[in-house]
């Protein structure tokens, strides 16, 4: 079969003829879309807090389907994804609903639920809750947009540039700024920050009273530490948020909210937002895309 492989860091994808995954005991998806994720330019970078051995074929989240035809989406532990066919634990598959294409099932799992469990856990936003998205514009931001919108709260979306504000305010933002033109007087209930670097040390002048910022990413650059005298002082909060560990813990709460997540799918609430579909051949232009903050959405692979 046909898989990207990377075997350095910082090398090139090389598509070509590899061995089937050994399914003995999984399941084998044949993948007819895989999501590009922000981890996945992390691992490419060498930066990635769990790096996998290399060589490896990357790519955490498909959707395709199984040896009897059943459409499913899939998280692949480990990487695999961006191939022809991948084998995943059972527990790991969920069908694809009917009236959702396999390029928006590889945009799903991830994005939404990084953006929904947080929203919904470690905050309960609602109507008069103000929510402030960083990468407002991309896989997570799109989801966590129509989540926070979906939940009755108003959102605002910062974004890296002018182009990706139209991304924002389709989905449901009442507004959307480039980083630096956020209006100094704008103050938010939740502020789910995806950058983390001087963003997220700045953010918690943005908060209300009693407000939380929950840091899910450091796309541009490290976190700087927080005094709590800071957070005690101004009465907010910080929460952290990670989906890999998590799945591992509570893997009972992940399938809860993924059952609400499904259902708010079939509402027409919220979709996936596909900002492009490319060959697998054309691997290296999906994560430049990424990299260089040109995409808007969820980047996906076609095998
Ligand atoms: N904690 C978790 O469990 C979890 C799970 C999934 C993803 N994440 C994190 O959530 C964030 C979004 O992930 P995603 O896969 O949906 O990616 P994405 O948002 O589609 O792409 C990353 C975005 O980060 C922004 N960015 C800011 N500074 C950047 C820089 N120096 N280089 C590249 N991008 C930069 C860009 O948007 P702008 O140009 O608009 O700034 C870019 O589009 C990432 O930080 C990722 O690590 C966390």
């Amino acid at each position: 079969m046909r898989a990207a492989l990377l075997r350095e860091v910082d090398g090139p994808f090389e598509v070509a003829d590899v061995p089937e995954p050994d399914a003995e005991g999984k399941v084998r998806v044949r993948v007819r879309a895989a999501g590009v994720n922000f981890a996945d330019v992390m691992i490419r970078r060498g930066v990635y807090p769990q790096m996998p051995a290399l060589p490896a074929v990357l790519g955490s989240e498909v959707a395709g389907e199984l040896d009897d035809g059943t459409r499913v989406m899939a998280l692949t532990a480990g990487g695999g994804g961006y191939a022809e066919q991948v084998a995943v634990d059972a527990m790991q598959v969920v069908p694809l609903p009917e009236h959702a294409s396999f390029a928006e099932g590889a945009a799903f799992l991830l994005t939404f639920l990084t953006a929904y469990i947080p929203l919904t856990r470690q905050v309960r936003i609602g109507p008069g809750s103000r929510v402030l998205v960083t990468a407002a514009a991309g896989g997570v931001g799109t989801a966590a947009i129509q989540i926070a919108r979906g939940l009755g709260a108003s959102v605002v979306g910062v974004v890296g540039s002018p182009p990706k504000i139209d991304t924002c305010t389709a989905l449901g933002a009442e507004a959307a700024y480039v980083y630096d033109e956020l209006p100094e007087d704008e103050a938010f209930d939740v502020i789910l920050d995806q950058i983390g670097g001087d963003f997220f040390a700045s953010s918690f002048g943005r908060l209300r009273p009693l407000g939380t910022v929950i840091a899910v990413g450091s796309a541009s650059g490290a976190w700087q530490p927080v005094e709590p005298a800071r957070i005690v002082g101004r009465n907010v909060s910080l929460a952290g948020f990670y989906l890999g560990r998590l799945m591992r813990l509570d893997p009972e709460l992940i399938g809860t909210a993924l059952g609400e997540l499904l259902a708010f799918w079939q509402t027409g609430a919220l979709a996936p937002h596909v900002g492009a579909e490319l060959p697998l051949d054309e691997v290296e232009r999906a994560h430049e895309l990424v990299e260089s903050r040109q995409s808007v959405g969820k980047v996906v692979l076609i095998p």
